[in-house]
């Protein structure tokens, strides 16, 4: 396609050249022999007068004709109405006939004055050639002449014509040279239009070549690679908007690399321990009924957290794949908060911690009080879970401005600072074992959050190690 289309440029390039430089030649070669024409038809056509004007004795007439042969640097010949020369500046032709066309026109009587140029082929065989012998005193084979004719009258009637016979090599040769040269120039410029053509083509295809070699390696899974296309032009733009795609599509890649592995190993776990006590389980057949108990209740509880892992991970993928629906309605947020916090009370209780609520308003909005539901649990069972016994969590819900604030505290073992921006992280965990021991998939703040975010809400942390963690969460209310 691109070769084509540079073809195609370069045809037109060289045809606007050709006709430009051909038009040229034959405007200055026209402009050139018509005043040479002009010139020479009007000294002959005068001479013709002056010479009919006058009655002279041959000889006399004769040393006219060499006069003005000698001024006008030519050879001047008469003919009678025959055609046959009866003067000669270069005496050589008296007698022969002269068959030119131009001489034929005016003795003929078909015009009063006529020119003709002539090639002289160096071998005489041509009539204008033999007129020419010596005329330049050149030695060329190729000589081109011009013949200019006029017609000499006496009384009104025709007796003969003047002929002059001049080289026009000249005009011919500085026509020639200057071919020569628009040829040269024209070459020279049709490699210079080929190389800036190429150059141009090559600058031009660069950015897209880069490109397209960047979506090739990409397509192959190679998402590191970026495209370098300098400036500030659309190719760079475009350039720019593709390394930002590739770079989140290597995120992308690499948190579904991330999530899959911690998917697979939060599955494992559980799926060893059940293997390992169904094995002891099977290979001792005598076993205690106590233990045996035991072992089954071990079981249940792995079972329990192999079925929240999925449930925290089905709900994930929902949001991911944009296919969890709100199902808002218009509810009161703080029944809400005090539901959850009442199922939880319970647990709180077993391990002798405070669990207080303090509501300031009732927080009327439209959501989703399932999902909403799901925040809360989710935050305080945290709360309750990385607080030791006998400690305190303080629930507060409060409006503030457009926002209902939903504040929960406690005063457990808290959050060091450089894990505090990874706790919303998918199965982030600070403490492993402990987490694992409390049944905690590190999913729950990561649906948290997507939660509220799907309400244009948002959820931030702060902690104190040792002291205590504060969970903040505002929602637009209405
Ligand atoms: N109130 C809190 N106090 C201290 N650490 C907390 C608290 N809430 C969350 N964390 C830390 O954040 C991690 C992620 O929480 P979460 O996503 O709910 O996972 P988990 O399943 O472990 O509860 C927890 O493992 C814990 O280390
Ligand atoms: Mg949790």
């Amino acid at each position: 396609m691109r070769t084509k289309i540079l073809i195609a440029f370069l045809l037109v390039i060289g045809a606007s050249f050709y006709l430009v430089a051909a038009s040229t030649i034959r405007m200055v070669g026209d402009s050139l022999f018509e005043d040479t024409v002009r010139a020479q038809m009007t000294h002959v056509e005068q001479l013709a007068v002056t010479l009919a004007e006058q009655e002279m004795p041959a000889d006399a007439f004769y040393q006219r004709l060499l006069e003005a042969a000698r001024q006008s640097g030519g050879r001047l010949l008469v003919v009678d109405t025959d055609g046959k020369v009866t003067f000669d500046t270069f005496d050589e032709r008296c007698g022969t006939r002269l068959a030119l066309s131009e001489v034929y026109a005016v003795l003929d009587g078909e015009k009063d004055a006529d020119y003709g140029f002539h090639q002289q082929d160096g071998e005489g065989r041509r009539q204008a050639a033999s007129v020419l012998d010596r005329l330049s005193g050149r030695d060329l084979n190729q000589i081109w002449v011009g013949c200019f004719c006029a017609a000499l009258w006496r009384g009104g009637q025709r007796t003969g014509a003047l002929v002059l016979v001049t080289s026009v090599q000249d005009t011919v040769d500085s026509l020639t040279s200057m071919r020569d040269q628009m040829l040269g120039v024209f070459l020279l410029a049709l490699a210079v239009v080929l190389v800036l053509a190429g150059f141009i083509s090559r600058i031009v295809t660069r950015p897209v070549r880069e490109l397209s070699d960047g979506i090739e390696r990409m397509s192959k899974g190679d998402y590191q690679h970026r495209v370098h296309v300098p400036g500030k032009g659309e190719m760079a733009q475009l350039a720019a908007a593709f390394n930002q795609m590739s770079e989140q599509v290597h995120n992308l890649d690499e948190a579904r690399n991330q999530f899959v592995s911690n998917a697979s190993h939060e599955l494992k776990t559980p799926l060893a321990t059940i293997k390992i006590l169904v094995e002891s389980m099977m290979y001792q057949d005598d076993m205690d009924p106590q233990l045996r108990r035991e072992f089954l209740g071990d079981i249940d509880k792995e079972i329990d957290r192999l079925s929240s892992v999925v449930g925290d991970l089905l709900t994930l993928v929902h949001i991911d794949s944009h296919k969890l629906r709100l199902r808002r309605e218009m509810m009161l947020f703080a029944d809400t908060v005090r539901e959850s916090a009442a199922r939880l009370a319970p647990l709180a209780k077993k391990r002798g911690q405070t669990l207080t609520t303090e509501i300031a308003d009732s927080c009327e909005m439209f959501a989703d009080p399932g999902k909403l539901a799901q925040v809360c649990y989710n935050i305080i069972e945290n709360a309750i879970k990385y607080t030791p016994d006998g400690g305190t969590i303080t629930v507060t819900l409060h409006r503030m401005g457009r926002d209902a604030v939903l504040e929960i505290s406690d005063t457990g073992v808290g959050i060091p600072a450089e894990d505090l921006p990874h706790v919303f992280d998918r199965f982030y965990r600070v403490d492993k074992a402990r987490s694992r021991d409390t049944g905690g998939t590190g999913l729950g703040l990561s649906i948290v959050q997507q939660i509220v975010r799907l309400h244009a809400g948002s959820v931030t942390v702060s902690s104190e190690p040792g002291k205590g963690t504060t969970f903040t969460v505002q929602l637009p209310v209405k």
